[in-house]
């Protein structure tokens, strides 16, 4: 064990299935670059406490810059026998290329600081780069409610006919979805970059170490207040996997909604060709694969949370070797959301609908609900006219005509506050220009959705 950064105290070799089951590097090279950058920061700060000269802080930091440049370009070479994860494989690098000064590095620090260090500094990256992958997908759904703000299409609950609404209403309805989980990877950032490094293996650093410095040169706002917690706490990695989980779960939505409105029964869109595939046996067949696999993936960040949540429960204080676990699930969670966002993206605004399709689909008896509001507004209470208008839809059903088709007559044999401007009802916008009110599906309504998206926009 000789060789090993920790092997003063061995005498007796590794077993080697458990040298390559103790390892990490596999996984965890990932974060090669942010253990450079976070190494750097902590030898200027070894520097600053008078623990390294200037020019012992140049050559780490310059040998640092180099170990970068090959991870970079690929050249770096992994020695299976020593670098067990990626700190020890930059340390071990980094004492070939600097020589002995290499040594002084890990003064105080340990890798438990150093991999809480790692996944914050590594994460926050991945979560700047997924917020900007919602906002181009929360601007495309807006821009295409924009242009489509006329459409009507029918609105559904329990997947049965329900009332009328616009499609821009459909797509807005997803876009407040995303703005929330938006906000709230925002928000969850603000947990993620809080730095652990100054807390040494449990107790934290005896040698005086700025820890502010270091957290002000990361870029992170904060310092974890308590070094036990500070190396044991993986809580920014579980609320990150929840925010893929429910993220992955409002996509998984968008995406059924779009698979069922493609379908030949509905016809209301058709997703481009550059996000379907065939069939290698059917020729006719144009499969939504594409929104097929962002229902199907989303399932991945629910499974990486639960992992995460079963690897913590019930460890003791501190650091705890379960704790390499935690990487190979966040991976798989930005990988998958990685994914998925942009596919999303792509499919929402490329597709196209088929406008006179929705319009057919809009059924009559859609409008039951319309001819309830009408006696409302001549003075019958809501409970009465609900009754009343179901009956309507009866009796349409018994003459074997539509609900638009029975005469002011007819409905006056149901209640006598019918009047002849009763067949005004009978008119999708109108009905959809009713729901006026905020949040609703009027055009004023949305546009004011779309503008209030969009200057939501402008401040991210
Ligand atoms: N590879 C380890 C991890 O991912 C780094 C920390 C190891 N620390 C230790 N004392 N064994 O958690």
């Amino acid at each position: 064990g000789g060789s090993k950064l920790w092997g003063g105290r061995f005498t007796g070799k590794t077993d080697p299935h458990m040298e390559k089951f103790n390892a990490s590097i596999g996984f965890d090279q990932r974060m090669a670059d942010v253990d450079v950058t976070g190494s750097q920061a902590y030898a200027r700060a070894l520097q600053s406490a008078g623990l390294i000269t200037e020019a012992e802080a140049k050559s780490l930091v310059d040998g640092l810059e180099t170990v970068r440049g090959e991870w970079a370009d690929g050249s770096f070479v992994v020695v299976d026998a020593t670098d067990e994860d990626i700190h020890t494989a930059n340390e071990r690098r980094l004492g070939e290329l600097v020589g002995s000064v290499a040594g002084k590095l890990h003064t105080g620090r340990s890798r438990n600081d150093q991999v809480a260090t790692d996944v914050r500094l590594w994460l926050s990256g991945a979560a700047r780069d997924l917020q900007a992958d919602m906002l181009r997908l929360i601007t495309v759904i807006a821009d295409r409610a924009e242009a489509e703000i006329d459409v009507l299409m029918p609105g559904y609950t329990h997947l049965q006919p329900a009332q009328p609404i616009r499609w821009a209403h459909w797509l807005m309805s997803h876009a407040a979805a995303l703005q929330r989980d938006a906000e709230r990877l925002a928000q969850l950032r603000g947990r993620v970059e809080v730095l652990p490094l100054g807390s040494g293996a449990i107790a934290g650093h005896p040698f005086g170490i700025d820890r502010h410095q270091i957290a002000k040169e990361l870029g992170f706002p904060k310092i974890t207040p308590n070094s036990l917690d500070a190396v044991s706490d993986r809580d920014f990695i579980m609320e990150f996997l929840f925010w893929a989980s429910l993220t992955g779960v409002h996509l998984s939505r968008v995406a059924e909604d779009l698979i069922i409105y493609s379908t030949a029964e509905f016809g209301f869109v058709k997703l481009s060709d550059a996000y379907s595939t065939g069939s290698s046996l059917m020729p006719q067949k144009k499969n939504p694969d594409a929104m097929e696999l962002v229902r199907g993936k989303s399932g991945r960040p629910i499974g990486s949370l639960m992992t995460l949540f079963t690897v913590v429960k019930g460890l003791p204080s501190t650091y705890n070797k379960d704790l390499q676990e935690d990487k190979e699930p966040l991976f798989d969670a930005v990988d998958t959301m990685r994914g998925v966002l942009p596919i999303c993206e792509g499919v929402i605004s490329t597709l196209t609908i088929n406008e006179d399709r929705m319009l057919a689909s809009l059924d009559a008896a859609m409008l039951a609900t319309d001819l309830a509001d009408y006696l409302v507004r001549k003075g019958v209470p809501f409970r009465e006219t609900h009754h009343i208008a179901g009956r309507a839809v009866q009796l349409a059903e018994d003459t074997g005509v539509k609900l638009t088709d029975l005469t002011p007559d007819q409905l006056r044999t149901l209640h006598s506050a019918f009047e002849d401007d009763v067949t005004g009802v009978w008119d999708f916008t109108r009905s959809v220009e009713s729901r006026d009110a905020p949040g609703g599906t009027s055009k004023s309504a949305v546009q004011q959705q779309i503008a209030d998206m969009r200057a939501w926009i402008e401040t991210q």
